[in-house]
């Protein structure tokens, strides 16, 4: 039983009051806060261990090369991958997503076929999207049901030997949905596709274990796993990565240089040019650790509850319309009242002290299938609580009788 007492309490940014009110924050899907541990390894980065990497030969430099490449073990670990190498630090997802795809509108031919959900954010659509006007393939869309959940009958029917990349979240950040990554995978290997898992919102939620879901790509962002901004991890398999050419050229992403010809270094260091979000790296191994420490089974049982609550209580709500209805659902909760516009709730939310998103949630196809402008979203961390969603459904109703 974990105490949420004990672990709000971790958190300063929790402690304080907007607008008269005492914060209530449900915009994790956004960022999630962080705990005292990760602000203090920052702090301890930028006071004590400051230096460059994998550069000097001088005694800061190789502490903060250990404590860089300790937070890539943290991450490995965490996967489940086989090797270190297997580890690419990024800026986050959009960073990974983008450097795959720009990989792949050199390795894509004519004709071929790459694949996107209906229910992508514009980070897994945009980057393919370029990378088919760069190679002449053809960019297909797997679609959903109306209640958010992927047509799975129509995606066996689009793979075939012309596909060669699935690029697809593992929870939606707009709906919630949890999408079967495993299945999706096998079927995309039957044909020899590769598969690319956007896992920024299943990081805080979920176990990930890349060699189960047997993902050949996966990234997840550090801000959305209570790490810093920044920073985030791509998993690729080693072979994949290896064929892969490199996204950005510069320093340490090489083996020599001349001005004939540049060969490049070995991985993960391909991938990896110029200085990195140094303090970002070292932090992320604490937010993992910290997450390991609450154990990711009693966050995902005790935020089922948190779900499965607020689900209960805004149904209360008269006019209440549920943006995403899969059974398999995390994190987060996307509605409408009416026809009250979200950003106007949004608003009236925001001067009560509650935090919650309000639009399109970077996923403007998402909202084309539903046919309206954009939703209420409020997602959860797990130091949130039923309080909270009291608050939160006391919130809207307020904004709707203001409104109405
Ligand atoms: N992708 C983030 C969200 O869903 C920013 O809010």
């Amino acid at each position: 039983m974990i105490s949420i007492e004990k672990i709000r309490a971790q958190f300063p940014a929790l402690n304080q009051k907007v607008h008269g009110h005492p914060l209530v924050y449900l915009d994790n899907g956004a960022t999630t806060h962080k705990p005292q541990q990760v602000i203090d390894a920052i702090s301890h980065y930028y006071s004590i261990q400051n230096s460059n990497i994998h550069r000097g030969v001088h005694y800061l430099s190789q502490q903060a090369t250990d404590a860089y490449e300790a937070s890539r073990e943290t991450v490995r670990k965490h996967f489940n991958a086989t090797h270190l190498h297997e580890i690419i630090f990024t800026k986050g997802n959009t960073e990974a997503i983008n450097l795959v795809a720009n990989g792949y509108s050199k390795l894509l031919n004519k004709g071929e076929e790459v694949l996107v959900s209906a229910m992508e954010h514009h980070s897994n659509i945009v980057p393919w999207q370029m990378a088919c006007q760069n190679s002449g393939a053809i960019l297909k869309v797997i679609p959903m049901d109306k209640d958010g959940v992927l047509d799975m009958d129509a995606y066996k029917n689009l793979l075939n030997s012309k596909t060669k990349m699935v690029a697809v979240n593992h929870i939606s950040n707009a709906l919630g949905t949890i999408n079967p990554v495993k299945e999706m995978c096998t079927l995309a290997h039957q044909v020899g596709a590769k598969v690319l898992i956007d896992g920024a919102q299943a990081g805080p939620h979920c176990f990930i274990d890349v060699k189960e879901i047997d993902a050949d790509y996966y990234c997840i962002s550090g801000h959305k796993v209570y790490g810093p901004t920044g920073i985030g991890a791509l998993y690729g398999k080693e072979e994949l990565l290896r064929e892969l050419p490199p996204y950005q050229g510069g320093g340490e992403m090489i083996a020599t240089v001349s001005f004939e010809k540049t060969t490049y270094a070995d991985l993960p260091h391909k991938f990896e040019a110029g200085t990195p979000n140094i303090a970002g790296g070292v932090a992320l191994k604490y937010a993992i650790d910290w997450i390991n420490e609450i154990g990711i089974d009693n966050i995902q049982k005790y935020e089922k509850e948190l779900l499965d609550y607020a689900h209960q209580q805004l149904a209360t709500i008269e006019g209440m319309r549920f943006i995403g209805q899969a059974k398999e659902k995390a994190g987060a909760v996307s509605f409408l009242v009416n026809d009250i516009h979200p950003y106007d709730i949004g608003m009236i939310l925001d001067k009560l002290g509650i935090a919650v998103r309000t639009g399109h949630h970077c996923a403007q196809p998402v909202m084309d299938a539903f046919e309206i402008p954009g939703t209420i979203r409020a997602s959860f961390a797990v130091y949130n609580t039923k309080e909270e969603i009291d608050r939160l459904v006391e919130g809207v109703k307020k904004a709707k009788s203001m409104l109405e």
